[in-house]
């Protein structure tokens, strides 16, 4: 789909009031449940390296590391909007970013989110410009967290939120057609969507934004060593995971239970398919 298309289309489902759900996939399976779920949004967020692959922050993440799971999530998404991240120094200049952006398309990708209001405008205008969908992200800047010394709320000063709506506004005119607002003081974040006709889609802030979006380790409970204070979890996976495995250790452990069962009923993907 073109990027004025896109754009169009969520504008419009603004004006319907519909609001946007998103959620992150990391891997073929989770991407299919997820699709088939219904959710307008799927992500391959850089979060993939906290949550996936065990590094402290998303600084770590590698533009390889991304297509490899873009390339398994786009395998299982049929119907949503697949849009993928741009790793951090993947877009230090327009010409990398649209360079970046390309190999993510490539890789299945619909289209590409980066980190950054009006200080990454030409980056934002290199990839809308050659057709490419984007979907911005503006607010706490995980890839700035370092800098930031933590995951801190933004916008709860004057200055801080006329800076943040100066970045929605930017990012709008560049051409994205949706704008991530991630740990934004809720009054903020409910002027900004008044402010500005693309859906904002918030994570950590609040109910005023016209959509949510949200890492499916958190919301599923798959990374039981932190949760975002904000996170309403729907599952607690992780307890049913170590529930599993315990009760494999031990009937595996206990004979007779090594057994018959698992002789007789060997797995066969392609026949239950
Ligand atoms: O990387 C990610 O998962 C994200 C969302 C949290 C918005 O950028």
């Amino acid at each position: 789909m073109r990027n004025e298309d896109l754009v169009e289309q969520f504008r419009e489902m603004k004006q319907r009031r519909e609001r946007v759900t998103a959620l992150t996939a990391y891997d073929y399976p989770t991407a299919r449940l997820l699709d088939e779920s219904g959710l307008d949004v799927i992500l391959v967020g850089d979060s993939l390296g906290m949550v996936v692959l065990g590094y402290e922050d998303t600084t770590h993440v590698l533009l390889n590391e991304i297509l490899h799971h873009t390339r398994a999530v786009a395998r299982g998404v049929k119907r949503a909007l697949l849009v993928a991240d741009l790793p951090i120094h993947t877009y230090d200049t327009p010409e990398q970013a649209l360079q970046t952006a390309r190999q993510l398309i490539e890789a299945g990708a619909r289209a590409v989110k980066l980190e950054g209001g009006l200080s990454h405008v030409a980056q934002i205008e290199a990839i809308t410009s050659a057709g490419i969908p984007f979907m911005a992200h503006i607010g706490m800047l995980p890839q700035s967290v370092r800098e930031e010394g933590g995951y801190k709320v933004k916008g709860r000063s004057r200055e801080q939120a006329e800076a943040l709506l100066a970045d929605a506004r930017a990012v709008q005119e560049a051409g994205a057609f949706s704008i991530v607002l991630e740990i934004v003081a809720p009054d903020t974040a409910k002027m900004i969507s008044h402010a500005v006709n693309i859906p904002t889609i918030g994570i950590g802030s609040g109910n005023g934004c016209d959509g949510e979006i949200l890492v499916t380790h958190d919301l599923i409970g798959l990374f039981p060593w932190f949760t975002p204070k904000f996170v309403a979890q729907e599952a607690h996976v992780a307890e049913q995971i170590r529930a599993a495995a315990t009760a494999f250790v031990d009937r595996t452990r206990t004979p007779p239970c090594h057994s018959e069962r698992n002789e007789v009923e060997s797995r066969n993907p392609v026949a239950e398919a």
